[in-house]
């Protein structure tokens, strides 16, 4: 060829149409040559003289080819129009469930607002300052919204529990107490069969431990109490005494902080009540 050789020629093509078929004819049979235009994506390669029935051949060859390449290509993008097509209807599926268990969540929580209306809000304070903890603490986003949903539910097992015992104006009995401190393990059994609030179950159970072991249920000491549980204790002490309960007014935010001051390692986490104080967290709930 006057102009240039026949591998810029292939160079240029492919530069246009990467899929273009190539078919090279040359006087010239170097292995070399045919091996560099077999790597710039020729698809054949034909020494002169050539036979008709030869060229026919691999024009045949060649556009079989193209047409299969086109039909894997089809297939591909079909296949992957499919897939983002069914990843957004996961997705939607996925937020659909979110908002259906956020939605009886707050069932329960308006649930246990009304049997003790003294406390209004109390289990949405307690989820703000918890999640705070947690995200001061490190936590990934699945952790926090476990937490989120653990620390709104903490005081589900209440629901189970007397009126005339929750809303008692004055001091109460040993009796009293001890049906109040059933609430826990009665929150177990309200969540235990349905599967998003499984991993709520520690949280819930365990959210009246105290650092030390003189808690309940189960008298767990330290960090055999989850960490989620620490947490929440933390939040719930300071929204009880601030909230104050039938009968009883709460105390104030700085007496309330000396009286945390002096469960450190006693009722509460000594390090999460030391985040509590230094990061105000308390602030949270004003
Ligand atoms: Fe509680």
């Amino acid at each position: 060829m006057p102009q240039m050789d026949g591998i810029e020629l292939l160079k240029k093509v492919k530069g246009v149409d990467r899929k273009m078929m190539v078919i090279m004819m040359t006087s010239y049979p170097e292995i070399d040559l045919a091996v560099q235009a077999m790597r710039l994506g020729a698809f054949d390669f034909i020494i002169k003289p050539v036979e008709l029935d030869m060229v026919v051949l691999s024009v045949r060859r060649a556009l079989e080819r193209k047409r299969l390449e086109e039909e894997v290509e089809l297939y591909q993008n079909r296949l992957e129009r499919l897939v983002s097509e069914r990843t957004a209807k996961i997705e939607e599926a996925y937020h659909v469930l979110k908002n259906a268990h956020l939605a009886s969540v707050n069932v329960l929580v308006g649930a246990i607002d009304a049997k003790d209306p003294y406390t209004r809000g109390h289990s949405d304070r307690v989820r703000r300052m918890s999640v705070s903890i947690g995200s001061k603490l490190g936590f990934d986003e699945k952790r926090l919204e476990s937490l989120e949903y653990g620390a709104l539910l903490h005081d589900i097992g209440k629901i189970g529990i007397r009126d005339e015992v929750l809303q008692k104006r004055g001091p109460l009995s040993p009796e009293d107490y001890q049906n109040i401190q059933k609430h826990p393990l009665i929150g177990v059994k309200i969540v235990k069969e349905i599967e998003f609030f499984k991993d709520k179950i520690p949280m819930i159970r365990q959210h009246h431990e105290h650092f030390d072991g003189s808690g309940y249920p189960d008298g767990l000491v330290g960090e055999a109490i989850p960490l989620e549980a620490r947490i929440i204790a933390v939040a719930d002490t300071f929204d009880v005494l601030t909230s104050g309960r039938p009968g009883r007014k709460g105390m104030i935010v700085t007496d309330v902080l000396m009286e945390m001051e002096g469960e450190r390692g006693k009722k509460l986490d000594p390090h999460i009540l030391q985040i509590f104080f230094d990061e105000k967290i308390y602030l949270i709930s004003q």
